[in-house]
């Protein structure tokens, strides 16, 4: 499971080219120097996502915001972190990605969260340049593929 779920962060079988070390050092940085702005960062991303997605408003209707802000913004920091450590950060993407099932979330919605997400990041940054953005855009899309192909397979195990 682990082993075909890092098939998707490989060159061979993705459609993009894998992350080169200089654009995992873009995300890693820039990450870093708004540091200070975690909390507004998410603050501003989870205002973003309700807004395009009413959907994701109603699965977080009940969340306490405040501790979800902090959880994201620990996870983000997470996978940041281990982004030239895939070993110790596919299980934990995967993971991430079956409980995501669980709480409803669907495909689609991973790209209004990107949307959300990148916007929140882009506006802390005072705009991206454009290597700044496919960095993260990169780094946002193999998280997703990852933990969408393991909301799947989790979904497909649990059917008779
Ligand atoms: C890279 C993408 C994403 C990351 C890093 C992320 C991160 C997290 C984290 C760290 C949590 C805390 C609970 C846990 O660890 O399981 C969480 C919960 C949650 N996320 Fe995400 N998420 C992502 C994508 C999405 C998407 C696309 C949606 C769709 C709207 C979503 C909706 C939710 C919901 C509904 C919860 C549960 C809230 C609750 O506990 O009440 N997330 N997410």
């Amino acid at each position: 499971m682990i082993e075909a779920s890092c098939r998707d962060w490989h060159p061979s079988t993705h459609a993009t080219r894998p992350m080169t070390p200089e654009r995992k050092r873009l995300v890693m940085e820039t990450w870093q120097s708004v540091a200070a702005d975690h909390d507004r960062i998410a603050s501003a991303f989870y205002e973003r996502l309700f807004e395009i997605d009413p959907h994701a408003h109603q699965l977080f209707a009940n969340t306490n915001m405040v501790d979800q802000r902090a959880k994201v913004v620990a996870m983000l920091t997470d996978i940041i972190r281990d982004l030239d450590h895939l070993e110790a950060l596919i299980p934990v993407v995967i993971a991430l990605g079956r409980r995501h099932k669980d709480y409803g979330v669907v495909d689609t919605e991973y790209d209004l969260v990107r949307e959300a997400l990148l916007g929140a990041i882009g506006d802390a940054l005072g705009g991206f340049t454009p290597d700044v953005r496919d960095a993260w855009e990169e780094a946002y899309a193999l998280t997703a593929a990852v933990m969408k192909r393991a909301g799947e397979r989790a979904a497909a195990a649990a059917t008779p």
